[in-house]
């Protein structure tokens, strides 16, 4: 028998069949020079196609959604080609993969546009947090105030990207609503300090995700839109005081949408997880919450996770940027390469696409 063999149960996503519930978690690895995707990215993401699903680093949908150096796009044609290429590679190696988009609103920074805009946001409420740069580290501004016409035209860029990522090739998209970004900034109450319809009351800041969930599955099909969220995590400045009545009205909302997926990076406790769970009628992928004796989340805390039915898949980040033949290695039983937190962010091949398989070491 297998060693956790839950994980290679098929699952089916959408239209998509997975042959395992192993899923490849989104990393930023900024390598992305002038917003693009290249050949080495092609050979870092087809390395891992083993995963059941493969979601991209995130990906903004419009040149004011960037909120970091060198990370890639996909609101240009030549975008598009270039994500091309890691598509078809993935797929000629046997994977699926999906793009995370993101809007970042408020953690962005005018070095980061052509023209030195302002970032935007729900409220003129500053992240408190910096944003990292070759030449040191800078604060990111107060955001200016979204207006009626700014929410309309991110909605619509939301929905362009998302058939963007289809005629780049992918099988899908993943809607960043987690780790407070631009939907997560609408959904906090810490965030969102607006007065009309997209603020105040739940009802009112669930609006904005729910606008982007139905515009983006009208434009691709709902079986191809996943929606990632992070309850109650407190980084990029994130502050909702009402987690657990927050995210049961926005699943219950978004239950009636045949989406491919939801999914949750835990990062407090089970419980909100349970939650949505219950709510949630559709498939549920779990980042789950590392604990004091496995940090980062290991194979066994993503197997203990399934076994109990917290979730239908399991998406791992860490262990998959360092162990490129993961299921191979699950299978296996180990070892495990230990991932270089100093190669996360930027460079070249080094700590990308150099981590040995376990055929590379025989
Ligand atoms: C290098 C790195 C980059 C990340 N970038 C993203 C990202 O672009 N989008 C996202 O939703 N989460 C991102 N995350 C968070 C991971 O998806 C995941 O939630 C977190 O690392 C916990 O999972 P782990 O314990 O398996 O690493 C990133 C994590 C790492 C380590």
């Amino acid at each position: 028998m297998d060693l956790f063999e839950e994980f290679f149960q098929p699952l089916t996503l959408g239209k998509l069949e997975l042959p395992n519930r192993l899923v490849m978690a989104p990393m930023t690895r900024s390598r992305a020079y002038g917003g693009l995707v290249d050949d080495l990215t092609a050979q870092y993401y087809a390395q891992r196609a083993q995963a059941g699903l493969i979601i991209t680093e995130a990906t903004q949908v419009s040149e004011i959604g960037q909120g970091y150096i060198q990370t890639p796009g996909l609101h240009s044609d030549e975008q598009i080609q270039a994500w091309r290429k890691v598509t078809d590679a993935v797929h000629a190696a046997g994977g699926a993969i999906v793009a995370q988009l993101v809007h970042c609103g408020r953690i962005g920074h005018p070095v980061l546009y052509a023209g030195g805009a302002v970032p935007v946001a729900p409220s003129p409420v500053g992240s408190g947090e910096v944003l990292f740069t070759p030449d040191g580290l800078l604060e990111h501004p107060v955001p200016r105030e979204m207006t009626g016409d700014d929410i309309a035209r991110t909605i619509a860029d939301f929905a362009d990207a998302a058939r963007n990522a289809v005629q780049a090739g992918f099988d899908g998209v993943e809607l960043h609503g987690a780790n407070g970004f631009l939907l997560h900034q609408f959904l906090a109450d810490g965030s969102n300090r607006r007065t009309d319809g997209y603020g105040g009351s739940i009802a009112g800041r669930i609006r904005f995700t729910l606008e982007v969930v139905e515009a983006v599955a009208a434009a691709v099909g709902p079986e191809r839109v996943g929606l990632r969220l992070s309850p109650g995590i407190t980084y990029n400045g994130i502050a909702e005081s009402d987690t657990a009545d927050l995210y049961r009205a926005l699943v219950r909302a978004l239950a009636p949408t045949p989406l491919a997926y939801l999914h949750v990076s835990e990062t407090i406790t089970r419980d909100v997880t349970w939650l949505i769970r219950q709510e949630w009628p559709g498939a549920l992928l779990l980042c789950p919450h590392p604990t004091a004796d496995s940090f980062p989340a290991t194979p066994a805390t993503g197997a203990a996770a399934l076994r109990e039915g917290a979730a239908d898949a399991i998406a791992l980040a860490t262990m998959w940027l360092a162990n490129p033949d993961l299921p191979a290695r699950i299978r296996a039983g180990g070892p495990y390469n230990e991932a270089d937190p100093g190669t996360f962010y930027g460079g070249d091949h080094r700590g990308y696409t150099d981590y040995p398989t376990l055929e590379d070491l025989a």
